[in-house]
């Protein structure tokens, strides 16, 4: 398996987090394609230790397996130009909001295609990729797709519908634990201790936590109160959650999130 033949149309964020994971996998048959940006691909050549390529649609009958790593928006015109060489080859996509349908709707009859949602923590190879299969995905291409998720983290199989409810949680989520971390990480650098010392506690502060989640039954509600004594530090704090109406600062956060996906259907 490692030997399939894997060509990615994109080489940004997710695409070079993914090309990461996938190396580290041992999968060695990598080819990368972009939009144009010659230094970009230069880059990620060197970097990666992958192939890369200005014209990846004279590539497409070598390959096995197709990723579309590029925005929502571009996905018309690289499926319009995929459907031209295209041969049944597995056709993956990581855009957030173009689901199987989508895909199905604009490749010949009988490719095979799934909507795969990964974060940028693939490069670590933790990420949590959400995906779904479209209808000609047989036993195989499961397989393969599987093992391509093994080597960026942790996976589940989801229908589209749940994927595009789930899509800001598990895709955009990590920002949101970012943005808290950088207020974090400002706080603790008022004690006097360097960024590079707030970072590291802050992280494993962050890392603890989930591993608690990970591993624990309990819930995130009984975890906060064997943090929070009764009447002390932690529930002072707490109640300035209570003040902002973070609870409904989340809720439409993931909406905000939703309408923009919709938008880019
Ligand atoms: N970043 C995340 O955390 C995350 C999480 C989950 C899913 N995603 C999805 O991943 C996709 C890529 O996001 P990103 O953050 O990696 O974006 P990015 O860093 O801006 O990279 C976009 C890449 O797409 C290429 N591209 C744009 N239009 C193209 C076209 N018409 N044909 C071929 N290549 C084209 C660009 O080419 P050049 O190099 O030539 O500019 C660039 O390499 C998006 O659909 C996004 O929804 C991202």
């Amino acid at each position: 398996m490692a030997d399939e033949k894997i060509l990615i149309v994109g080489a940004g964020r997710m695409a070079q987090a993914i090309i990461k994971g996938l190396k580290q996998a041992g999968f060695t048959n990598v080819l990368v394609g972009n939009n144009g940006n010659v230094e970009r691909l230069e880059e990620v050549e060197s970097r990666f230790g992958v192939n890369s390529t200005e014209q990846w649609q004279n590539h497409v009958s070598d390959q096995n397996i197709i990723i579309l790593a590029m925005p929502p928006e571009a996905h018309d015109e690289v499926l319009a130009e995929l459907s031209e060489v295209v041969e049944k080859q597995l056709i993956l996509t990581v855009a957030a909001g173009i689901d199987v349908s989508y895909m199905q709707e604009r490749l010949p009859e009988g490719t095979p295609v799934s909507w795969l949602m990964p974060n940028t923590a693939a490069a670590k190879g933790q990420s949590m990729t959400l995906f779904a299969l479209g209808e000609h995905v047989n036993d195989q291409h499961e397989y393969y797709i599987e093992k391509i998720l093994f080597s960026i983290g942790q996976f589940k199989k989801l229908t589209e519908t749940q994927m595009h409810a789930l899509t800001p949680i598990t895709g955009s989520g990590p920002a949101f634990i970012y943005r808290m971390a950088d207020n974090l990480i400002k706080e603790a650098q008022k004690s006097g201790i360097s960024e590079v010392t707030a970072k590291q506690l802050i992280a494993q502060m962050i890392k603890g936590s989930a591993e608690m989640l990970t591993s624990d039954l309990k819930c995130p509600q009984d975890l906060m109160d064997e943090v929070a004594s009764p009447g002390g530090v932690t529930e002072r704090g707490l109640q300035v959650f209570e003040k902002y109406h973070f609870d409904e600062m989340m809720r439409e956060v993931i909406e905000a999130c939703l309408e923009r996906a919709e938008l880019d259907e």
